[in-house]
């Protein structure tokens, strides 16, 4: 049947829209990305130059992409062409399909790594209930367990999002979001206790003030801020249009950002302190000023550190690693629901089929991924996160205030005229984002 005689599927409630905005934003980014590079780019400085990042740059961008699609209340596809208008149509059409391959590309890397986090859980559990084997079995990285796991994960995020937006994502993520926090406050309560987590609390709150115009420090932390609003796939573009129109989304835009931001904060405050207990414990962390196993720190670090603590351990390990996947599933939702919601309106799929076809497609993309990992994984991660995460928002920022005018009031100068505070904003949107962009690329590629 024809989906498109349907009214829309919208967000009840406002706060459903920035609970499930802030479910995307925060995933596997902010509790595994953030205190992985921060620890790695001295503590402090990073965090420092983060906030200012997230505040100067990454804050506009996804004000641009939730603005975009609550305007158009259309898919991100469908937004970006009717944005764009009669004369760039097909570019805006363009531009919104290579978000939704971005869109495919984030979930073809994300939810392997997300299986690496049920598959923690997983061995927590068994440990407790003394299937040893089982459990160690879990604990190592293997490619069976990758062929296992991925597709297990896949499935549980196709079955809460063919439940629709408000059944499905709004429910989900107003349940599973506040248990995070809690989950994350009690660990950090708990790791603060312990010897030698006072030496990480210091490295992370007090920043060093020589490295923060350090080039390479600026810009992983440009990257890290875009990657962890989930700026530039389109999934906050369609969340914003399952809201209805005309809301304050300045405020709304900044709260989510607030506790993205916040999230990523206490995770430092979990992580950075645990990597000096483990330190203090007498295991090797730091080689020359940076984490032994980079990106594998809590997969090597972590589990022997919550194994010197017993019976207990177990159970700390199990629950941090269930909220990891927890945090996973929520921003993987937000991403299968750009190629969803594509297929639903403008192709006239049942959300259902929709829903499972993009899923097969993401299989299949995670498989290759699997398959030729050494090749291929940390390049998807690369060219999705530094190429086109930033050029899409550089094409947001030049949609709305430039290329878009019907019903745009960045673009409209009798609203700028009016109004000083929108008149300010419309030319940091216009001139400063970009340039600032720009700039950072320029960095980039040299
Ligand atoms: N923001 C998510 C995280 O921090 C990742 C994400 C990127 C989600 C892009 C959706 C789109 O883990």
């Amino acid at each position: 049947m024809s989906s498109s005689a349907l009214p829309r599927d919208s967000f009840h409630s406002r706060i459903g829209f920035v609970l499930a905005a802030a479910g995307s934003a925060i995933g596997l980014g902010n509790i595994w990305g953030f205190p992985t590079q921060a620890a790695n780019n001295g503590g402090g400085a990073f965090l420092f130059v983060y906030l200012i990042v997230t505040l100067l740059l990454a804050l506009p961008a996804l004000y641009a992409e939730v603005y975009i699609g609550n305007q158009a209340q259309k898919n991100p596809v469908s937004a970006l062409a009717e944005a764009c208008g009669n004369g760039s149509k097909r570019l805006g059409r363009n531009a919104g399909i290579i978000g939704l391959v971005g869109a495919i590309m984030m979930l073809s890397f994300y939810t392997i790594v997300a299986g690496w986090m049920l598959a923690h859980a997983l061995s927590a559990l068994t440990a407790l209930m003394g299937f040893t084997d089982i459990s160690n079995w879990l604990s190592t990285s293997s490619t069976l367990r990758n062929l296992v796991f991925t597709p297990v994960f896949i499935v549980l995020g196709a079955g809460i999002i063919h439940q629709g937006v408000h059944g499905g994502i709004e429910r989900w993520s107003s349940r599973l979001m506040p248990m995070l926090l809690l989950m994350l406050i009690g660990l950090i309560v708990y790791i603060l206790q312990l010897e030698g987590a006072q030496a990480g609390l210091a490295l992370y709150l007090i920043p060093d003030f020589a490295q923060v115009s350090d080039p390479k420090l600026i810009i992983s932390a440009m990257g890290q801020a875009f990657f962890s609003l989930s700026i530039g796939v389109g999934g906050m573009m369609v969340y914003g249009s399952y809201m209805k129109k005309g809301q304050d989304l300045g405020k709304l835009v900044v709260s989510i950002a607030a506790l993205d931001t916040f999230i990523a904060f206490l995770a430092g405050l979990l992580i950075i302190p645990a990597l000096f207990v483990a330190q203090h414990a007498g295991q090797e962390v730091f080689t020359n000023g940076h984490l032994i196993g980079e990106g594998q720190l809590i997969f090597q670090i972590l589990p022997s550190l919550f194994a010197t603590m017993g019976m207990g351990g177990l159970l700390v390990s199990f629950s941090f690693f269930t909220l990891l996947s927890i945090a996973a599933l929520t921003s993987t939702i937000s991403s299968t629901e750009v190629p969803v919601a594509y297929l639903v309106e403008d192709k006239n799929m049942n959300r259902k089929g929709a829903t499972w076809l993009i899923s097969a497609v993401v299989l299949v993309a995670s498989m290759l991924l699997i398959a030729f990992f050494d090749l291929l994984f940390g390049l998807v991660i690369q060219m999705l996160t530094t190429i086109l995460q930033p050029l899409m928002s550089l094409f947001y920022f030049i949609v709305v205030g430039w290329i878009w005018q019907r019903g745009n009031k960045l673009t409209d100068v009798a609203q700028l005229q009016e109004n000083t505070k929108l008149r300010f904003f419309g030319f940091y949107l216009r001139y400063i984002c970009p340039i600032l962009l720009i700039i950072v690329f320029i960095n980039v590629a040299f």
